[in-house]
């Protein structure tokens, strides 16, 4: 390991933009079709990792859907997170807010109340055993209708207080913000806080109506807010949080290659980017792995990296003294 490996490592840091379903190693999809009975389209671990050729975000939708099927009980959803929560602890994240996707798992017969309370009593473990603390964000699909979106917020109600946010996820093009305006509204109401994928695939209209109409905290992905000078200037000017992810955007061919990405740019631009993973087992890496390809990529200085970790604590959704505190500790750390 070399010396910026280990730095980069030891960074205390919060991971915001990961999917729990996305963290599903081919190890444990094999695992978990074994206990629970349940076919894959794969003969290997091997097989399962050749198929991860993505031409665009729907290609890895897809399989990404197609894997979630072996997440049976609340044990499986507990020992997906449980995985997680070790690998992220051993990458310096000392705070993680997972995205789920109910609907991946409601529309297959899985209830609601299975996946969250796996989720929740793996993060509990985590805090006891690692000292990490975590939330969750219930992410809609945006693929499907608001009508849907509207009766997954309702299920969450017995959870609500367990529940920090909502997202919303899966195909962008074709699926604008807009559709999701008033179920965004009724969320605010309950008191959650609010995010979005926009400008991964879509065009920065649709960060623009992230912003005016969803009225988001912060913005997943944003790459292509780039593209607009304008935007650019808006979102740094309301300290607007980018959730960005360099292999994600490697493997989506969002980049052509991680030497164009842009995250010094967005960073030299005064904008609130962070370095997240996304999907670590199907992009090819956990959050350290991210920094480190960035870091390689794009040659940033110790100085960067360190604004990287600051902004993922700024942009989290822990209450201000919490981030205060984490603040400190990086400043004590370095
Ligand atoms: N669901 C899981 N990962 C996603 C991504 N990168 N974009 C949209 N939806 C997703
Ligand atoms: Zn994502």
């Amino acid at each position: 390991m070399t010396d910026l490996d280990s730095f980069i490592r030891a960074l205390p840091k919060a991971e915001l933009h990961l999917h729990i379903e996305g963290s599903l190693e081919p190890e444990l999809m094999f695992a978990l079709a074994e206990r629970n009975g349940v076919a894959i389209p794969y003969a290997s671990v091997e097989d399962v990792r050749a198929a991860y050729a993505f031409g665009n975000l729907q290609d890895f939708l897809d399989i990404y859907y197609a894997g979630a099927d072996v997440l049976r009980t609340s044990q499986d959803f507990h020992d997906l997170a449980a995985a997680y929560f070790d690998r992220a602890t051993a990458d310096g994240v000392v705070h993680a807010e997972l995205m789920f996707d109910p609907q991946t798992h409601t529309d297959r017969g899985i209830p609601f109340a299975m996946v969250v309370e796996g989720l929740l009593s793996a993060m509990a473990d985590a805090q006891a055993r690692h000292g990490i603390s975590s939330a969750l964000i219930l992410s809609f699909l945006r693929h499907l209708s608001e009508e849907a979106a509207f009766a997954t917020l309702a299920a969450a109600d017995p959870w609500l207080d367990r529940i920090a946010a909502v997202g919303l996820d899966s195909s962008e093009n074709g699926h604008p913000p807009e559709k999701f305006a008033r179920v965004f509204a009724a969320a605010a109401a309950k008191g959650l806080r609010l995010t979005a994928h926009a400008g991964e695939e879509g065009p920065p209209a649709y960060v623009y109506q992230a912003l005016d109409l969803l009225h988001v905290d912060r913005i997943d992905h944003g790459n292509r807010a780039l593209e607009d000078d304008a935007l650019v200037d808006r979102l740094v000017r309301e300290g607007m949080t980018l959730t960005v992810c360099p292999l994600s955007n490697l493997k989506l061919c969002v980049v052509p290659d991680l030497a164009d990405h842009p995250i010094d740019r967005m960073l030299d631009l005064g904008l609130r980017a962070t370095i997240n993973s996304d999907d670590p087992a199907y992009f090819g890496g956990y959050i350290a792995d991210n920094y480190r390809a960035a870091a390689a990529a794009r040659g940033l200085t110790r100085a960067q990296l360190v604004q990287l970790a600051r902004n993922s604590f700024i942009g989290s959704f822990l209450p201000a003294d919490a981030i205060a505190a984490h603040l400190e500790r990086l400043d004590a750390h370095l």
